[in-house]
């Protein structure tokens, strides 16, 4: 990082808290006060996916959790953390899961090249192709084959959602709560719904739907 850039994102700061002030002189006075947000986003660290912006969402609005393709694991306490404070607490009505085309993290994840540490993050990637394999080796192209792989990702990752104890809980206690999962065009702006909306565990395997005793 330049100094140029350093000293630059500082006044990037000091211009936008005058521009906000500007409109409305108790703008941070009022958001100090709590958040509600509607919505937690799940989407990849990538630069270039940042989540308020492509939808259009003020501060307050959208909850983030981002890593490196956008992985939801059930071991991942940071991951479980954020899930349980935005739905138990915070009662977000909506969970999106945003993964993007062209991402590094899927990318390497088809391929074999060792990168260090983060090998054993892709790993959760890779047992997704071993899941569609069969779908995925059908897509002879192989620009194809990674979007389609991005897609089915996406998917599993809301499906890892639905798998956990937070949110068949909240579903258990009549919660309001939809998840859905998304991808990103880097070169279009646009993002496309899959259409793997759940808002309840009919959907999954029948080894996975928790009964709870009370
Ligand atoms: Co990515």
């Amino acid at each position: 990082m330049s100094s140029d850039f350093y000293k630059k994102i500082l006044d990037n700061n000091k211009n936008w808290v005058e521009s906000q002030l500007a409109i409305d002189k108790e703008y941070f006075k009022d958001l100090a006060k709590g958040q509600q947000p509607p919505l937690l986003w799940i989407g990849c660290s990538d630069s270039r996916v940042p989540a308020n912006e492509i939808i259009g969402a003020k501060p307050g609005e959208v909850f983030v959790h981002r890593n490196i393709a956008n992985m939801v694991i059930h071991s991942d306490m940071n991951m479980l953390s954020v899930l349980d404070y935005a739905v138990n607490v915070l009662k977000v009505k909506h969970v999106i899961v945003c993964g993007h085309y062209g991402c590094g993290g899927v990318k390497a994840a088809m391929g074999n090249q060792s990168i260090g540490l983060i090998d054993n993050w892709i790993r959760h990637i890779k047992d997704v192709y071993r899941l569609h394999e069969e779908y995925l080796n059908s897509f002879t192209d192989e620009d194809e084959r990674f979007n389609k792989f991005v897609e089915v990702n996406v998917q599993e990752q809301v499906f890892d959602l639905a798998k956990t104890s937070i949110v068949q809980g909240a579903w258990r206690n009549g919660q309001d709560l939809t998840l859905h999962g998304w991808t990103y065009g880097l070169n279009s702006g646009y993002v496309t719904d899959l259409d793997v909306n759940m808002s309840s565990n009919g959907d999954l395997d029948e080894v996975y739907r928790l009964k709870f005793s009370n």
